[in-house]
């Protein structure tokens, strides 16, 4: 295809501001899919999507627009690349940008401009991209274009009127949205002479057919039965396949400037396929890749164990099965006194370790329970050793000099009657105020730096109840600050129970002191002997609670002398013991500790 033909965009939009039913539309209109078969959300093929309405995988469709049969008019090819809609996932986003000219800024007309949204937005301009605004959803009642329409033109400088209006519900502004996409964004353009350079935006595992990599063709041609070279590290593939999606996989001959595709080459791990990297053949290699590349690092740390220790080596299975669709994805096995065997997992974020958890219950039919997610820490000891905790159980014991705990930058986009609840949740949460805008009269924007650590306890559930769920949150890594922070372990008469240790800044020590050991105190049950729960830091007490003593007589209750009903109780007893961990001499039953984790 002459690149001069092509157009490749992608979509901006907050969840549910409707762009899965926009590109099922754009399918519809371009005829590619005829309305008979047309089933919703065609483009969101993973059950979890389709559920949770969030697309969490790229993919992407070859769109033919404007063709006239029976001519020499071969008309325009547009590809549509989906971009993730997640905080957690903004390099995958910033590299399904890469891969446009241009992208279509959608957002709802009754709701406006979302954190999110702005997030992408900024990295879309930072990538160069012609943008095209557009309201969605105009044909419901409560749309406000008008309002809408002045707040985006404000936020990327150009008229209200140039805002289009669509439904993707009716189909409304759809074409005109189309041939939008053809005069405004810019051709693709690369040196087709030269040694091949594709880049990878996606790549996803496949059951019956491996990996599968959605490329986008910089310079020269990729075609069939030749082979590539991974530029990240020189390892070579066969080409088994090379295609495009239009909408269902469909194999070519060669993929040449500009255009958009997929290649199967039969190796069986994302990893060994990343986003980000660059694709060029292997007899004419290219001399530089394409820039960009970063290997996914994990930001945010869970412990994660199955609620019946026996399933172990399923877990294990487990991980290894999602570790070949997700690259992001690090574990390794752990040991936990509370909890047993299980896997310290890192993650891109809170969003990712959900649907990590979510996908190893429902695809494998497990029960898990996760600890208290921490982020990754620095520190220097005082003898000028470095090390990188990920981990409670490895702070170290030593004089530490400095510690150093990851900051981000973060959007926060909400009612302007919500500023005040705003900043004083950020202030609470250690943030510091950077800027502020008013987006409209009624609509303010606020920049914060805050400690990463901050946001992955409970920041979500808190700014959503003190904002009624008008307000939303973007946030993106900004380096590290030096704090000052302390480990705070819970005991059980004397004992450290791992599974409830917690690194937190020191202000918050006592706090988190008293929630736990109150927590534990109404979830274990009384013993024979009185058990004291503990917070401390290192050697130094910070709260106290107790269970009182009880002798837990189940017979009392048997009057007279029927020996089977006592039998039954006694048995009843035993096997309540199975399920009970022992903490030092303490007995503690593991829905307690269960129950400890998963409201923290
Ligand atoms: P994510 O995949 O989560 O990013 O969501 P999305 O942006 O793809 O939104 P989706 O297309 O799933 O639409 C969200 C909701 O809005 C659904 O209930 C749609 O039926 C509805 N919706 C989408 N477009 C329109 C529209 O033009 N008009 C109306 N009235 N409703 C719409």
């Amino acid at each position: 295809t002459d690149p001069a033909r092509i157009r490749n965009f992608c979509i901006i939009a907050h969840i549910d501001h409707g762009k899965s039913t926009l590109a099922d539309r754009m399918l519809e209109v371009t005829g590619i899919v005829e309305g008979r078969n047309m089933r919703a959300q065609y483009l969101d093929r993973m059950d979890i999507e389709r559920e949770r309405g969030i697309t969490i995988k790229a993919q992407n469709v070859r769109l033919p627009w404007r063709t006239a049969p029976d001519t020499d008019d071969a008309g325009i090819v547009l590809h549509m690349i989906d971009t993730p809609g997640h905080v957690d996932f903004t390099y995958e986003v910033s590299r399904s940008l890469a891969a446009c000219e241009g992208a279509v800024l959608l957002v709802d007309a009754a709701q406006g401009i979302e954190a999110q949204t702005l997030a992408n937005l900024y990295l879309a301009l930072e990538n160069d991209l012609t943008i095209i605004p557009v309201l969605n959803k105009i044909d419901l009642p409560a749309a406000q274009p008008e309002k809408f329409a002045e707040e985006i033109a404000h936020i990327i400088g150009c008229e209200p009127d140039d805002v289009l209006r669509v439904s993707g519900k009716t189909g409304v502004g759809v074409p005109e949205l189309l041939d939008e996409i053809v005069a405004k964004i810019p051709a693709p353009t690369g040196d087709a002479d030269g040694p091949a350079r594709a880049l990878i935006f996606d790549s996803v595992y496949d059951i019956y057919r491996g990996v599968i990599t959605y490329v986008r063709v910089v310079d020269g041609r990729i075609s069939g039965r030749e082979k590539i070279k991974m530029m990240s590290n020189g390892v070579t593939h066969e080409l088994l396949e090379i295609g495009v999606i239009s909408p269902d996989p469909k194999p070519v001959e060669s993929l040449g400037v500009g255009e958009v595709g997929y290649f199967i080459t039969g190796v069986k791990d994302v990893r060994q396929s990343r986003v980000g990297d660059t694709v060029t053949l292997q007899h004419k290699a290219a001399a530089e890749s394409l820039g960009g590349y970063r290997d996914p690092k994990p930001m945010v740390y869970s412990g994660l164990y199955p609620i019946d220790g026996s399933e172990y080596p399923l877990l294990r299975e487990a991980l290894d099965k999602l570790l070949l669709n997700d690259a992001a994805l690090v574990y390794e096995p752990e040991t936990s006194a509370a909890l047993g065997f299980g896997f310290r997992v890192g993650f891109l974020g809170l969003l990712h370790l959900e649907i990590v958890r979510e996908r190893l219950e429902r695809e494998s039919g497990l029960s898990l329970i996760s600890t208290a997610p921490n982020v990754v820490y620095r520190v220097v000891m005082e003898d000028g050793t470095e090390l990188v905790v990920t981990n409670p159980s490895d702070w170290p014991h030593g004089k530490m000099e400095k510690i150093f705990e990851p900051i981000v930058k973060a959007t926060l986009i909400a009612p302007s009657d919500y500023t005040g609840a705003i900043m004083e949740l950020c202030q609470g949460r250690r943030g510091a105020l950077t800027g502020m805008d008013y987006l409209s009269e009624s609509r303010v924007e606020l920049r914060y730096t805050l400690p990463l650590g901050e946001i992955i306890f409970d920041f979500f559930d808190a700014l959503k109840s003190r904002t009624r769920g008008y307000a939303s949150l973007d946030y993106q890594e900004a380096g590290e600050q030096e704090s000052q922070l302390v480990k705070v372990d819970i005991l059980l008469q004397g004992e450290a129970v791992d599974a409830f240790s917690a690194i937190v800044h020191k202000d918050k020590a006592y706090a988190y002191g008293v929630m736990m050991a109150g927590k534990l105190r109404e979830l274990i049950p009384r013993q024979q002997f009185e058990v004291p729960i503990q917070a401390a830091i290192g050697a130094r007490v910070i709260a106290r609670e107790t269970i009182r003593a009880i002798r837990k007589d189940v017979l009392a209750k048997c009057y007279g002398g029927d020996i089977s009903r006592k039998r039954k109780l006694l048995e009843k007893q035993k096997e309540g013991k199975k399920r009970m961990k022992m903490v030092g001499r303490v007995e503690v039953p593991q829905e307690a500790f269960v129950a400890a984790l998963s409201n923290a």
